[in-house]
This record gives structure tokens, sequence and C-alpha cells, in this order.
């Protein structure tokens, strides 16, 4: 896949509306919890106003249904990406209309304008003509870096691109896409994939996309538990999506013809409850008593899967080995982090969660690679075009 980028045009004096995924945790108090997607977007904007240009920043923010929540304001976003780049960042309190529009027309080269939340209006995620035309006459040309949403045809995303044909990649979109295909491009042997966390369903497109491209494939969290229990193991009150049992056996059988190297846990941490408090014991697989629910893998399966790991030459990773937010119940997710961190492989980790775990084990440093987007590397790696990608293919383009 060959993308237009940023550094095929130049920018100078122009006005560039660049679509973000500055889409970050909030606490209760509206503090940022984890910068990671504006300093993700930083090369891309140092880039373009070292040309000079004037920046329309552009950005959604949490689900607000098309309608205004001050709870869901990039001005917290606006405050941090200022400090960040030692200068000021002008919020215009809409993205779009009269407000917009006086802002941008305030600005002179070298500015950084924030467009307030995209999805305050439903047209953003309807993709709607007249609302993404609005968008396009904020700029003169289109700069996409919002990986972690280029999985949505949304207005920011695809219908403003009509409008402004001037367009191109920016810095992350090219790193995520590089990472990404290097995985299902010609992967360095054995290329391993640890799967675990929640949402099966959302992975499963996933998995048997790699079915043929990977060598050993481990699991954990409530992927682990719906893969048991499709072999008709016990899993007590371990979390299932029984939804999903009947594509897990369908993975089983691709399994077997393939005779690719699939590991559950040997052995889990279970506990009386979810909570800090709780009683645990670790148990080996298929043994969780009724009323227990696993938590964690259990020491035979750390090392069990640390071997895996030390042997693999390409990692993809998504997804924690257990309730890893729980002090008592991290070892396994935090173990396998470091695991992958020691490995002499590419690493790739995608999806929140383990991004949150590998953060925790303080090794986010020695990972090849860690994705912004959990939704769109999924999708990405099931081999469905993003659509917000697609439209910046050098091919399609000229
Ligand atoms: C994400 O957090 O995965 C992206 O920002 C996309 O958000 P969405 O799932 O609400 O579209």
């Amino acid at each position: 896949m060959e993308l237009i980028t940023v550094r095929d045009k130049d920018y100078s004096g122009k006005r560039v509306f660049v679509r973000v995924d500055f889409n970050v945790p909030l606490d209760k108090n509206l503090n940022i919890t984890d910068d990671t997607r504006i300093r993700a977007s930083l090369d891309t904007i140092n880039f373009l106003l070292g040309q000079k240009a004037i920046l329309v920043l552009a950005s959604h923010l949490g689900r607000p249904k098309g309608k205004p929540n001050p709870e869901m304001s990039l001005a917290p976003v606006a405050k941090r990406l200022s400090e960040l780049l030692g200068k000021d960042v002008k919020l215009a309190t809409d993205c779009v209309g009269p407000e917009a529009r006086r802002v941008v027309d305030t600005t002179k080269p070298g500015d950084v304008v924030l467009l307030e939340n995209l999805r305050f209006h439903p047209e953003e995620e309807e993709n709607g003509e007249a609302f993404s035309k609005g968008l396009a006459e904020l700029a003169d040309c289109y700069v996409n870096d919002a990986f972690g949403t280029s999985h949505r045809a949304h207005a920011s995303i695809v219908g403003i691109t009509k409008f402004l044909q001037d367009k191109a990649a920016g810095f992350l979109i090219e790193r995520e896409v590089n990472a990404l295909s290097r995985l299902i491009e010609k992967p360095e042997k054995p290329f391993l994939l640890i799967i675990g966390g929640a949402k099966v369903s959302d992975k499963i497109g996933m998995l048997k996309n790699l079915l043929d491209k990977v060598d050993t494939i481990i699991t954990g969290g409530v992927m682990a538990y719906t893969f048991i229990r499709a072999n008709n193991w016990e899993t007590g009150n371990s979390k299932v999506e029984t939804d999903a049992i009947p594509l897990a056996k369908e993975i089983y059988k691709e399994l077997r013809k393939r005779h690719l190297e699939f590991h559950t846990p040997l052995d889990h941490v279970v506990a009386d409850k979810v909570s800090e408090d709780a009683h645990y014991f670790t148990t080996e697989r298929g043994t969780v008593p009724i009323g227990w629910t696993g938590v964690d893998i259990g020491p035979q399966a750390i090392e069990e899967y640390s071997d895996c790991i030390r042997r693999a030459k390409t990692i993809f990773w998504n997804g924690p080995m257990g309730v890893f937010e729980i002090e008592q119940f991290a070892k396994g997710t935090i173990e396998i982090a470091k695991a992958v961190a020691d490995a002499d492989a590419f690493s790739v980790i995608g999806g929140g969660d383990s991004i949150a775990a590998v953060q925790k084990a303080g090794v986010t440093d020695r990972i090849s690679h860690i994705c912004t987007g959990g939704g769109a590397s999924l999708e990405f790696l099931e081999g469905k075009g993003l659509p917000g990608i697609d439209i910046l293919e050098k091919r399609v383009i000229q």
C-alpha cells in the first residue's frame, strides 16, 4: 500500500485541515489521563508548522451522540497540546459555521486552531454532505493523521475529501500502516499472535485472517475462556462470550487443518469475586470450580507463553491476560508484557488495554510499535480496507 503523505506536498502559507484522533481518556475532573494520542500526532503537526502552514485541527472525543456535551469538550486537549507545542492553541467553540470561520479567519501562518468536538453534530457520523462541505470550507487542503478513526466513514474522514481534493496522510498514519502491513506481508517467522481481553467476536475476524500467516497463537482473558468452553472444559464462573462459542469451534477446526500451535492457559488464578479484597488461588485448566472466576493466567501458563514469546520473530498482541487493573491479578499480563519487550522480535501492540498493560509494566520503549487505534488495527488486520486510508492511496489519487 503506497500512500500520498505530507512529505509529497508543499504547505507553505496554506490552511491545512488536519483530522487527528485526540479521543483521549479523561478523569472525573476532565483531566487527561493518557496523552499518547496527542503526542502521536506531534510529528505531523510540527512538520506542517515548520512549513509555515496554518493548522485547523479537528477530532472527536467520546460518543456524545450528535449533541454538544461539555464533558466531551476538546478544551483539555487544546490546553495539553498548547503545553506540548509551547505555543497558543486557539479553541473554536464549534467545528463548522460562523464561529469556526471567525477563529480560522484570525490566523496567520504558523498558527494552530483546534475545532470543537466533531461529534457534537450528528452529520459527522452520518457523513453528511453539507457538513463535510462546511468543514472543507475552513481550509485549502486535507491531511488525515487520525489512524484510530480511519475505519469510520465519517464526514471528517471521508466526506470532506470530496471538497478538499488536495489530500495526504500524516506521519502517524504512515507509521501505523507500515507496521501493520509488515505483519501481514511477509512477517519474519515464527509469527506469534497473543490474543486476550474481552470482545471476542470483534477479534475473530482478525484471528481468521491471520491463520494463514501465524505459526503460534496464545490466548488469555475472556478469549481463552471462550475457547476453553468451546472445548467443553469447565470454566466455573469465568466470563465467556457464549455467542462466540460456535465461532471458536470453527476456529478449532481451521487450526487442526493447518497444524498450528494454539494454546489456552495451562492454569489460572481464580477468585471468589472480581475485586481487590477477593480470595484467590491457582488451579489447572478445566478445573475452575463453580462460583469461582478466572482472573489471570497461572505460573505454568506464564512459563509456557514466555517460551513461545522467546522463540518468536514477529509478535502481535491484542488484549490482556486477565483483570490486570487489580494488582493481585496483574502478574500474567505484566510478565507477558516484559517477555514481549525482551524478545528479539518485531513486536506490535494494539488495543487500549494492552497498551495500558505495557505502560504499567514500564516497557513501552522496548516495543517496536504501539498502535493508537484498537478497532482500526483489528479491521486492518482483518483484511478490510479502512475507508479513511484507502482514499489516500497513490493509485486512487493519481
Ligand atoms: C477509538 O478510540 O477507537 C477511536 O477514537 C474511534 O472511536 P469510536 O470507536 O468511538 O469511533
